[in-house]
């Protein structure tokens, strides 16, 4: 079960370096042109060394809470969403924690672009079994760190930022049919590993991030075929009352042109806001959502469908009836 919540205040923290293609070009062998029409994406942020993914964390949480008018001694619980962390331990969320100086239960999600949709679910039902009334939802990433800028495939794709949202408990559910699934990644189509090196007692041990690493074209078959599934079992799970307007994971303008093709949806349907921002893993979405907000695209009283897909392999949706 998840508990009867809304979203109360949402936020995101965006690096300012905005690093266009055109600046990439001068890193690999790629045109402006390629990266357009292959993705949709034109600009990406790139943080400084200074900006760390754990700053941002902090940062759009705080934002998020202020819009809110949830009091911070009323969160009763953090959940992050990150693959960028630059601790092992503690946890993202324990450093938003820290930032805060509160007391409550924090923990982190790792589930490549699908963590915010598994870290808004995880925190829903954890309102549920413990009884809180109030919790925050970050995500934060700084793929920049995990990038080979010499490797045109995927450097052209990724981008850095944050995204944060405040539950509140309220007398409707305004958060609707979680939907979480995934299918073993026997190819390792998406991975990061640790490097690993040598200790004097038991041999190799990892200690550091390599590089991300996809194969572009098996990862958008999955993508393609998870976000088109997700869809459709959300709005059977919908029945009479259908969401009329979709915040997909930003990965690539194709995957949505795809779906969307295979579907009854029209271009209308789906926000977008990878041409600006890239690819910035489980942020995606509540950018995504901040901008569709503040865009005023999405209003009072729509019922939205949030999916995400990525490593894994992942995937996941869930329905929000929009309150803000
Ligand atoms: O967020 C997690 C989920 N991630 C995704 O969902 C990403 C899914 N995959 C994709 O979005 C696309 O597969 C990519 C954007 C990554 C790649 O686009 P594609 O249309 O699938 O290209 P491709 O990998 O099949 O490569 C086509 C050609 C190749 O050249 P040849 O072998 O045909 O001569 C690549 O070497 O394009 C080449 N290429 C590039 N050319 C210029 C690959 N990257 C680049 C580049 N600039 N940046």
């Amino acid at each position: 079960m998840i508990a009867p919540v809304e979203i109360a205040g949402i936020s995101t923290t965006l690096p300012k370096r905005a690093v266009t293609n055109f600046e990439i070009e001068k890193l690999v062998d790629t045109t402006d042109e390629w990266i357009t029409k292959r993705t949709g994406i034109s600009t990406r942020r790139i943080a400084s060394k200074e900006e760390t993914a754990l700053d941002m964390a902090a940062d759009v949480a705080k934002k998020a809470l202020e819009q809110s008018g949830v009091k911070k001694e009323d969160i009763g619980l953090i959940v992050s969403s990150t693959i960028c962390s630059e601790y092992v331990t503690p946890a993202m969320a324990s450093h938003v924690q820290k930032a805060f100086d509160i007391d409550c239960a924090a923990m982190d999600i790792s589930a490549g672009c699908t963590g915010f949709v598994y870290a808004l679910i995880t925190a829903a039902s954890l309102m549920d079994s413990l009884s809180i009334d109030a919790a925050l939802v970050v995500a934060s990433e700084k793929l920049s760190d995990y990038t080979d800028w010499e490797d045109r495939s995927t450097c052209v794709l990724f981008g850095d930022g944050a995204g944060a949202v405040v539950l509140k408990r309220s007398d409707t559910a305004c958060m609707s049919y979680p939907v979480l699934g995934g299918s073993p990644d026997h190819e390792d189509v998406l991975i990061c590993k640790r490097e690993k090196r040598q200790t004097p007692f038991s041999g190799a041990v990892r200690v550091k991030k390599e590089y991300i690493h996809m194969k572009g074209r098996e990862v958008f078959t999955y993508a393609v075929g998870a976000f088109e599934h997700t869809l459709k079992k959300l709005l059977k799970m919908c029945g009479d009352k259908p969401y009329t307007k979709i915040i997909p994971h930003q990965a690539n303008e194709k995957i949505i042109d795809y779906v969307m093709r295979k579907t009854d949806f029209g271009k209308e349907q789906f926000f977008m806001n990878i041409k600006e921002y890239a690819n910035t893993s489980s942020a995606t979405i509540p950018i995504a959502m901040y901008d569709a907000y503040k865009e005023g695209w999405l209003k009072k009283g729509d019922r939205l469908a949030l999916v995400g897909f990525g490593a894994g392999l992942t995937c996941g949706g869930v329905v929000i009836d929009w309150t803000l």
